[in-house]
């Protein structure tokens, strides 16, 4: 078990991230819940993580599947009570697994009770815990859009005046420049510290410092002053990890979020390895195949710039973005092949690596008919662009590869009935594939992808290069392998990792010519690289 009690202890982490509603239902309504994340601790302790990204619990309409809070202090009825919550939070704790919970900062749903207060008048004092801008019914303030679609204004004909908000309609914004909604929340977070949960991911964290007037949402002039109030007032504990989601983040920028003074949060989570595949100037919605060179040169500046200046966290699954297998890697013959060499790319790097739930089973994207999703984006999107003419069955190859609905199908736990996730029909349907798909097939074959994401978690506890050392990209140029070094004064690691379906010839670097293979997919250190394999070679260097 890791000390948690050393300073930085998240450095030598691995997180998993849970999306609740998907994960286990215990009491058959179709929903996740806290008792079947419980009753599922031993699967996480048997992978070896140290933490739990918890997506969020707290009560909510579920316009945006809990990212829309209309209480931070209570816990959305199907998903349990809080009692079951503080369960949770000591049992995990007791497995060396600490809970970290979601804070949804930069909005609350409309059904909270500061914007039903809001609503009465424009003299409430709830009135300025969120945005407003006079107007009238067909003049709002600006043009601005938002995430999910439609305008970022919405209409309150009994005020004469717009709310502002960046997602949904049902997601209001807060006003951070008044300081009674930061008092709010930083004693709402102090609220769940004194249950024991040890740290935070910030949604959006870089959006709190809007200013609609000058079209500003991310990185606003004010976001690094409240990110320091923010720490110093809520954060204040040691121990406690904080992981600020920020898609706008550049290097430079994620230096001040996560500098190593420990002023701001502890490291940051952002997407640029994550948009490369997308045609430039164009949307998510519009995929190309994945520039290898780009995501290195991307990697490599990440890794660069951080290294003793910053921290970043490692991912490429979580509940917004489609399964990496699918995405990046093989979801037909070589699936395993392919999600061990993904998982082994990225487990070499510098920072802290989160799983998405399914990852370590190497699930996959699935396509249904429009109807059956639910995710608020997929929708928005699919009613927009029919609305403007586009040919549905293009819109819907958008969809198949890129709706969040992608990460959101119930997790495969065994080849029972609804995938052994509920005794109801869920949520969200159950990926056609969970009969060979599933955690008991993947526990009962040595050869799995979850023993090789255990193997990789054990890795990094083992040698602190994984932690520590310097990143060197070799083969920049290469369209098939991504081969990179890392090192300390007393290790060296070499992570090479064939990206396509083909065999590639490959010879390893003279200087790693005694290495040991630490793990690969096909488990040899030598010769041609076979489709989607890779190779960890480890040394240790004399004086
Ligand atoms: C980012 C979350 O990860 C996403 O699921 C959510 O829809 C938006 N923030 C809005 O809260």
């Amino acid at each position: 078990m890791l000390d948690k009690t050393k300073r930085g202890w998240w450095r030598s982490a691995v997180f998993y991230q849970i999306y609740p509603k998907s994960f286990q239902d215990s009491n058959g309504d179709g929903i996740g819940d806290i008792p079947g994340i419980l009753s599922r601790l031993d699967h996480l302790q048997k992978l070896g993580v140290d933490g739990v990204w918890l997506s969020p619990v707290y009560a909510s309409p579920q316009a945006d599947n809990g990212y829309d809070i209309s209480d931070y202090r209570a816990i959305w009825p199907p998903m349990g009570t809080m009692e079951d919550m503080e369960t949770l939070i000591a049992e995990a704790k007791k497995r060396g697994i600490s809970i970290i919970m979601d804070l949804v900062l930069n909005h609350t749903s409309d059904q909270h009770a500061w914007f039903r207060q809001a609503l009465k008048s424009r003299d409430d004092p709830y009135h300025d815990y969120y945005i407003w801008r006079d107007g009238g019914p067909d003049q709002p303030p600006n043009d601005m859009r938002a995430v999910f679609g439609g305008p970022m204004w919405t209409y309150v004909p009994h005020l004469g005046q717009y709310y502002f908000h960046q997602y949904a309609v049902q997601q209001p914004d807060l006003n951070w420049a008044n300081p009674a909604v930061r008092r709010e929340l930083y004693d709402m977070i102090r609220f769940w510290v004194d249950k024991g949960v040890e740290g935070f991911r910030l949604d959006v964290i870089d959006s709190i410092a809007k200013d609609p007037d000058r079209k500003i949402t991310g990185n606003g002039p004010r976001l690094h002053e409240f990110l320091r109030e923010l720490s110093r007032e809520a954060f204040c504990e040691e121990g406690l990890v904080t992981v600020g989601e920020a898609w706008g983040a550049d290097v430079e920028r994620a230096k001040r979020y996560s500098t190593p003074d420990g002023s701001e949060l502890s490291m940051v989570f952002q997407f640029e390895h994550m948009c490369l595949d997308q045609r430039p100037g164009g949307e998510k919605w519009d995929p190309i195949p994945l520039p290898l060179p780009a995501l290195k040169r991307c990697v490599e500046r990440w890794q660069r710039g951080l290294h003793g200046q910053g921290w970043n966290s490692l991912f490429l699954d979580n509940h917004d973005l489609p399964r990496i297998v699918s995405r990046w890697g093989d979801e037909g013959k070589y699936r395993v092949e392919s999600a061990k060499m993904l998982a082994t790319m990225l487990h070499g790097l510098e920072g802290t690596p989160y799983i998405y739930q399914g990852e370590e089973l190497g699930m996959t994207n699935i396509r249904l008919p429009i109807g059956a999703y639910q995710d608020i984006e997929t929708k928005n999107l699919y009613a927009e662009r029919l609305a403007r003419g586009d040919d549905p069955q293009a819109v819907m190859a958008s969809i198949y590869a890129r709706s969040r609905d992608n990460a959101r199908t119930p997790m495969q736990w065994s080849a029972e009935k609804n995938a052994g996730f509920s005794q109801a029909d869920p949520w969200l349907p159950v990926n056609p594939n969970y009969k060979t798909i599933n955690a008991q097939a993947a526990l009962a074959d040595p050869g799995s992808v979850f023993y090789y994401y255990r193997d990789l978690i054990a890795l990094r506890k083992r040698y602190p290069v994984f932690r520590d050392g310097a990143f060197t990209l070799l083969e920049p140029e290469s369209e098939e392998l991504f081969v990179y070094t890392r090192e300390t004064e007393g290790e060296q690691l070499l992570v090479v990792c064939n990206f396509t379906g083909r065999t590639i010839p490959y010879q390893r670097p003279a200087a790693f010519a005694r290495a040991a293979l630490l793990l690969g997919n096909y488990g040899r250190g030598d010769g041609a690289l076979g489709p989607y394999e890779a190779r960890m070679l480890y040394q240790r260097r004399w004086p």
